[in-house]
């Protein structure tokens, strides 16, 4: 099993990190996208009550895959120069800035709200009572409509990745669902 990535292949770490993410941001968008449509019934109450918790540990974990990507840039399979593989190339660079701004912001408000910060149950600053207006006012203004703007960008990587197997029949998909690309095939370039 390979930890780091190479020019065919993802290696596990990259894997965890993607397919462990995608799924708590199917879970986190799924919830707010149920909340609208059903209203607060106990279902989302519980759903929606993990969303402050679950946004935090998209962060941290997107901090470690950003770090992760920038020491595997050059083993990882490399993006084509045609206009298709700069288009993916710049489409994964503004997920990455998303899914960094969108909790960002939040978890800032959460601390200048003056509710306090209780993540997964545990009281990380008590309530003062006094809100923080400057710390607050960025994410009232901008984080659904981000949130929505990576659901978006989200749902045009799905597509892509679809037209790669089913389209253009490579092994993009392959690629990252871990499954070995043999050795001898030739470098396949980036272009979801
Ligand atoms: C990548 C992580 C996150 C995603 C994808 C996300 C997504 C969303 C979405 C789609 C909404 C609904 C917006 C609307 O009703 O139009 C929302 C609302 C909300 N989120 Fe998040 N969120 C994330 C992280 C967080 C974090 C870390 C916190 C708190 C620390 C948080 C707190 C809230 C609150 C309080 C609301 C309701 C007020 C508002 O719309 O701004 N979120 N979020
Ligand atoms: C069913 C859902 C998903 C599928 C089938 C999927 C599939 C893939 C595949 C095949 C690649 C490799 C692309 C290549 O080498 O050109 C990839 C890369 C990537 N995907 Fe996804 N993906 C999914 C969900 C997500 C989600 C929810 C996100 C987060 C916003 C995401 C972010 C990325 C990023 C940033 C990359 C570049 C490699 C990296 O730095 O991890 N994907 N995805």
């Amino acid at each position: 099993m390979l930890l780091r990535d190479t020019p065919n292949h993802y290696g596990s770490v990259t894997r965890l990190l993607h397919w462990t993410m995608a799924l708590l941001l199917f879970w986190q968008l799924g919830g707010m996208i149920m909340k609208s449509v059903l209203g607060r019934v106990p279902l989302m109450k519980f759903w929606v009550g993990t969303h402050a918790s679950i946004g935090v540990l998209i962060l941290a974990l997107v901090v470690v895959r950003a770090l992760w990507a920038l020491r595997n840039r050059r083993r990882r399979p490399a993006y084509s120069s045609n206009a298709i593989g700069q288009a993916a190339r710049i489409g994964h660079i503004l997920l990455y800035l998303l899914m960094i701004v969108v909790p960002a912001l939040a978890l800032f408000r959460m601390a200048g709200s003056g509710k306090g910060v209780t993540l997964f149950g545990i009281e990380f600053a008590a309530p003062t009572g006094q809100e923080i207006a400057w710390m607050t006012a960025p994410a009232n203004a901008v984080h659904g409509l981000l949130a929505w703007t990576l659901l978006a960008l989200i749902a045009g990587h799905v597509a892509m990745v679809l037209v790669h197997r089913f389209g253009w029949r490579d092994d993009t998909l392959s690629r990252m669902l871990g499954r070995r690309v043999d050795a001898a095939a030739p470098l396949q370039s980036s272009t979801d």
